[in-house]
């Protein structure tokens, strides 16, 4: 990614872009960057599930308190499977380590929370892109809409020079991408600012293992939203958490308890999960050592405005 022995300097070639929804990593800063073969582009023409081309590279650096701290990278291979490695950052930010591959459960790190981070396994890596429809889950037509939501958690704006889904097709990345999504470019369907915000969430954050396309979490719990389909998704991500029983019993209750209890955030085993990091409670079930207080206080918006429209829709 970096010109060589010029540390900082981005090779030529390699383009920066911000998905509107990011993974929260206990408040790590982020940059990212793709890279496409010359002359090669994406088939984007099932739009939900975009195919990259052999070569194509994607990095993702953390960041805390100003400093890089990892890079994560991966890299589809001759044979079509893809390959997911983690590098470590010097002290001085001028060289990067591979990671070890069974990761490392609480690195310290200035600037994180409680002075930690966890660097995942390389195992963990497929546990989040192994089961997704593409294992590439921040360059994609919703994450890269030029129409960016506004009150998405930890919003970052756009840097100087990143490419959106416009920015693609006009490098000639994309091929086969249906034209109505450059005219009007995908959103969630929605009821109100609050509940993109929120369904926007978790999307980014748990979209990718809470899925009907995939077959490690065989729930019927779905976060995950289609630009092909927005208005049938928001309402798969409705039907299946407001009022819908957990499978699960949590903290000494019963199982059966709502997945989304409408206006009681705490009594939604939803936020309950977000909420926690004990290992067999918390979501996402790794990645994170912190909850994300942002995200949070989304969802609870969301649950509580829930409830309004219950009382509307059940007044006389
Ligand atoms: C908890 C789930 C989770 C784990 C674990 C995880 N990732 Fe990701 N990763 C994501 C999500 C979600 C995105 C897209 C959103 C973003 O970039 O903020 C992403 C983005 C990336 C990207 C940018 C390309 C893309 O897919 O959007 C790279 C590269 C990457 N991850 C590599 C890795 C590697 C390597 C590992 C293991 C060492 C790993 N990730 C572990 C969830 C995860
Ligand atoms: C790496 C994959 C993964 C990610 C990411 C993930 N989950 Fe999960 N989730 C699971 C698995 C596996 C289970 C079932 C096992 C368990 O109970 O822990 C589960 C269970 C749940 C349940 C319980 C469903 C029930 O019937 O009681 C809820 C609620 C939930 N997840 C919400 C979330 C939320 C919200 C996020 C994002 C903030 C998220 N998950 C991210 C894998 C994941």
């Amino acid at each position: 990614m970096f010109e060589p022995g010029r540390a900082g300097q981005i090779r030529r070639g390699v383009v920066s872009y911000t998905p509107q929804y990011p993974l929260w990593t206990d408040g790590a800063t982020k940059r990212r960057w793709l890279w496409l073969p010359p002359g090669r582009s994406i088939d984007a023409s099932r739009p939900d599930a975009w195919v990259f081309p052999v070569g194509t590279r994607l990095w993702k650096e953390f960041a805390f308190a100003g400093r890089p701290v990892e890079t994560r990278f991966i890299e589809r291979c001759a044979d079509g499977q893809w390959r997911f490695a983690t590098y470590l950052w010097d002290a001085d930010g001028r060289d990067a380590r591979l990671a070890p591959e069974r990761g490392i459960g609480a690195l310290p790190v200035a600037g994180a929370p409680g002075g930690r981070h966890a660097v995942p396994a390389r195992g963990d890596c497929l546990a989040c892109h192994g089961d997704a429809p593409v294992p590439v889950l921040g360059v994609t037509a919703l994450q890269l809409s030029p129409d960016r939501d506004p009150l998405a958690a930890h919003a970052e704006p756009l840097r100087d020079g990143d490419v959106d889904l416009r920015g693609l097709a006009a490098r000639g990345w994309l091929r086969g991408l249906p034209p109505g999504l450059l005219r009007q470019p995908p959103r969630i369907a929605a009821d109100s600012p609050a509940e993109r915000a929120a369904v926007g969430y978790l999307h980014g954050n748990c979209g990718h293992c809470h899925h009907r396309a995939g077959t490690q979490v065989p729930l019927p719990l779905t976060l995950a939203q289609s630009v092909v389909d927005p208005k049938g998704s928001a309402a798969a991500v409705r039907a299946s958490t407001v009022d819908a029983p957990s499978r699960y019993a949590l903290q000494g209750g019963a199982a059966g308890a709502p997945i989304v209890a409408p206006g009681q955030p705490v009594a939604s085993v939803l936020s309950i999960r977000m909420q926690s990091r004990q290992p067999l409670v918390q979501m996402p079930p790794l990645g994170t050592l912190a909850p994300d207080p942002e995200g949070l206080a989304l969802v609870h918006r969301w649950i509580v405005q829930l409830n309004e429209h219950h009382r509307k829709e059940t007044s006389p």
